[in-house]
């Protein structure tokens, strides 16, 4: 049995380097108004088919040379942060979401296909560069089993909202604009991750001139697990379907561990692709 499941995740590796990405943060406004995307988006990208020309050139996938920045796309190769953010500005008329310290980022994820499904984890850089990333607390999340699969959702697009820390502060410049922080979010397939990252101004100057958190300060942090994901039916239905004959499992066969939901919704894990 080792030898099968090494076997099916070698092939399904192999088979990775012909799938795109499958989710795109296509929207997102901060708590203090303002909205961009994730660099790499493309608005005239079509969002009502699943197949990867054209429907996946401009999701994000963590993957190759910046696997652990801002990952790349099909039709834009490596995610630049710099001409990346500039893109986004020269679409939003020069705007991008405006967050405060203890605020938000509330994201629209469109899933392109089935793998593309949450649950989504994210992450924050206080200097803009998308190198150093600290796990934030994502209050809402998307349906989709371990594997980021969730064919139910395919093609839709899903509220995913991010929490930024009472104590944060985003001092990166980044295309002519300051106090600029990097959110990356992802999901957990394993053709991917997908997600993106995506830039966002603090509203009001780069929080380090800001008294040391209060207890009062403190308690506006969610307190709580995330939104706990829920396992689909049909976990793994995408995998089930590839595996060679003599590997058949039945959906019913698996049972639900509801430690999965515990693991992946704990705080402070952080899985970089
Ligand atoms: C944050 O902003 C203040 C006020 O503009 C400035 O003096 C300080 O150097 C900035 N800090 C960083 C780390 O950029």
């Amino acid at each position: 049995m080792h030898f099968s499941t090494s076997f099916i995740s070698f092939a399904l590796l192999a088979s990775s380097q012909l799938v795109a990405g499958h989710g795109a943060i296509i929207k997102a406004t901060g708590d203090q108004g303002g909205h961009g995307s994730a660099i790499g988006v493309d608005p005239s990208t079509p969002r009502d088919g699943t197949r990867r020309n054209p429907f996946q050139q401009d999701s994000t996938r963590f993957r190759n040379a910046a696997a652990d920045q801002c990952g790349e796309t099909l039709s834009g190769g490596t995610n630049d942060v710099e001409t990346g953010t500039a893109q986004v500005l020269a679409q939003t008329g020069g705007t991008l979401p405006q967050i405060s310290a203890g605020g938000q980022v509330m994201m629209t994820l469109h899933q392109v296909n089935a793998d593309g499904a949450g649950p989504y984890t994210c992450m924050i850089d206080s200097t803009g560069t998308g190198t150093q990333w600290t796990p934030i607390q994502v209050t809402q999340n998307i349906d989709g089993n371990r594997r980021g699969n969730n064919r139910a959702t395919s093609t839709m697009d899903l509220p995913l909202t991010a929490a930024i820390p009472a104590s944060q502060t985003c001092t990166g410049t980044v295309a002519g604009e300051s106090n600029i922080c990097m959110v990356r979010c992802q999901n957990p397939a394993r053709a991917g991750p997908f997600g993106g990252c995506v830039p966002v101004q603090m509203a009001d100057g780069n929080g380090t001139a800001a008294a040391a958190p209060s207890a009062a300060s403190l308690a506006t942090t969610p307190t709580g697990a995330a939104a706990a994901p829920t396992l689909t039916d049909d976990e793994e239905e995408e995998e089930i379907t590839r595996r060679p004959t003599g590997f058949i499992f039945s959906n019913g066969f698996r049972s639900r561990c509801s430690l999965l939901n515990i693991v992946s919704a704990a705080p402070g894990i952080m899985v970089l692709g």
